[in-house]
């Protein structure tokens, strides 16, 4: 006879029972079910995705890489690596590459956490860090946000002798708040070199061109420091799963030990290939959001609503009861992203769409605003 076991008994850690799940955008197909609609009039502006979808070129080169399937893909990744390397101008060993760029978040935490030690993070910042230190048993330093920005001077304060790993997202996902590069610098030269630096860049590729900084510069000045970017957001490939990490060697090292040895797909590593070479699809990535985003601004003025002006693809908008504002906009067909697990709980994330997208966004806001007031 089967044990019965009681809720409960399975021996899973404090520190497991007490992480609360991430919470993902909504799929279109699960909206399509509960309320009845054709999924092609749903419009979803809900987890930073390109609205153009993946670039044809990396179409074909995973469509070419199929041929490989039956086999592991290589896991150091050389044709990526090489790629890398070669576009940013540092040697290959200090690139790692990740299931996302989520996992390169893991991976430092999976190399630097464990009971113990503490890792600082900012108030409002990315789900993903509370989630990386909590399963390692680590504990949080979160620091609040100045206004909703990262406040730097007092997530240097925050250090403690146990900290071992921090956190920036610049720009930050969900309030898209910057820091420059000034700034980004002075705090680098600050942090005792003790502690390990990830600077998240997954929305570096939206930064306009006065304020993109090479972040390689820092990653060569400080041995601490690792950077992550990602193929999920200006490149298109969120499905697809592609992130990568630049930290000098000792560090990668030390990534690449708790790496899982087969973490980025064959199909994935030759659509990122081909991604990377793809300046034309980029360059329409950055023009389309730039266009979109001055789309949505310009509406949300018109309708009188506060914005916190964005970095990234996505514009965090104040609603009020932001809860029945996502209902009422569901109901509608445009799922967009309430983030009361952020401690925003009058705040709605937008991701910037094709302009029609937008646009149904814009047009349905009013009434949803109404009916969340009724
Ligand atoms: C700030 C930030 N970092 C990292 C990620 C992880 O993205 P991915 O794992 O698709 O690279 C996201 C995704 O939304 C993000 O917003």
């Amino acid at each position: 006879m089967a044990a019965v076991m009681r809720a409960g008994e399975i021996p899973a850690p404090d520190h497991v029972r007490a992480i609360a799940p991430y919470q993902g955008g909504k799929p279109i197909e699960e909206l399509a079910r509960e309320l009845g609609l054709d999924p092609v009039t749903i419009v979803k502006l809900a987890s930073n995705e390109n609205p153009l979808g993946m670039p044809e070129s990396a179409r074909r080169a995973m469509a070419a890489a199929i041929e490989d399937l039956g086999r592991y893909p290589d896991s150091n990744g050389f044709a990526l690596k090489s790629a890398l390397a070669a576009k940013l101008g540092v040697p290959m060993d200090w690139i790692t590459l990740g299931n996302g760029s989520n996992d390169i978040l893991e991976l430092a935490a999976a190399a630097l956490l464990a009971p113990g030690r503490s890792c600082v993070y900012a108030q409002h910042s990315f789900a993903v860090y509370a989630l990386a230190t909590q399963s390692r048993g680590a504990r949080a330093i979160v620091v609040p946000a100045k206004r909703l920005a990262h406040d730097l001077d007092a997530m240097l304060a925050a250090i403690a002798p146990d900290t071992t790993l921090m956190y920036v997202a610049n720009p930050n996902n969900p309030t898209g708040t910057f820091l420059g590069a000034d700034q980004i610098s002075a705090f680098l030269a600050r942090v005792p070199t003790r502690v390990v630096v990830v600077i998240d860049e997954a929305y570096n590729e939206y930064l306009r061109p006065e304020l993109r900084f090479d972040s390689t510069q820092w990653v060569r000045q400080f041995p601490n420091l690792l950077v992550s970017r990602t193929f999920s957001k200006a490149f298109g490939l969120a499905g697809l799963r592609v992130g990568y990490g630049i930290a000098q060697a000792e560090l990668s090292d030390l990534l690449n030990r708790v790496r899982q040895p087969f973490n980025v797909n064959t199909a994935a590593q030759a659509a990122a290939v081909a991604a990377l070479a793809d300046d034309a699809f980029l360059a329409r990535s950055y023009e389309l959001n730039l266009r979109g985003m001055l789309q949505l601004t310009d509406g949300l003025r018109a309708l009188g609503l506060e914005y916190e002006p964005s970095y990234g693809n996505f514009i965090l908008i104040k609603v009020g009861a932001a809860g029945r504002v996502y209902e009422e906009l569901l109901k509608r067909g445009v799922i967009v992203r309430p983030v009361a697990n952020y401690q925003l709980p009058e705040w709605l994330r937008v991701t910037v769409g094709l302009p029609e997208e937008n646009q149904r966004f814009l047009d349905a806001l009013p009434a949803a605003l109404a009916a969340a007031r009724a």
